[in-house]
């Protein structure tokens, strides 16, 4: 018998000084796509910003239905778009903020779990690395190099082939 044990790094910066300009800007659209949110049922209003290798930045907010299993997330939403707009384009980094009045948020929402699988397949398929920009209501931000590292164990094309 063996324990086997995964880790993972991300960084925890106290608020957006310490990200680069183009970071900034992309958490700026993030909040700016919280704001479209449709989200009348939970009241948690998400956006997402991404930004594409040649700098096009494109925002999805969750949209919620009466039929409550149809919600899309934000995160989709955005890939969605930016396929839609671009094609398949390299997709270099997303910023995901969330709002809500009826929890603390006290630390930066996380994507939930149907996300990371996408987000994951998003970076299996362009080869390079989707860095993600978590931020919460008290300014706490996380960075994670890779979606790889919210995703351990993955599934994965290669069990299919
Ligand atoms: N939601 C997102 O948009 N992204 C996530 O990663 C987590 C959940 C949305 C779906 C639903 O509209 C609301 O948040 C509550 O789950």
């Amino acid at each position: 018998m063996k324990t086997k044990t995964i880790e993972t790094t991300f960084v925890e910066l106290e608020g957006e000084n310490d990200l680069s300009d183009e970071d900034k800007v992309l958490l700026e659209q993030a909040r700016k796509a919280t704001k479209e949110a449709y989200a009348p049922y939970s009241s948690f209003h998400v956006g997402a910003a991404l930004r594409t290798k040649h700098g096009a930045v494109v925002r999805g907010s969750n949209f919620e239905n009466a039929s409550y299993p149809l919600c899309l997330c934000a995160e989709r939403s955005a890939i969605a778009a930016a396929r839609s707009a671009y094609g398949s384009p390299k997709i270099d980094c997303m910023a995901i903020t969330a709002s809500t009045d009826k929890a603390e948020l006290s630390n930066p929402v996380t994507p939930c779990g149907a996300c990371r699988q996408v987000l994951f397949e998003v970076e299996q398929i362009q080869g390079s690395p989707l860095k993600l920009i978590l931020e919460g209501k008290n300014g706490k931000i996380w960075v994670l190099k890779t979606v790889s590292d919210l995703v351990p164990l993955a599934f994965d094309g290669t069990f299919l082939r």
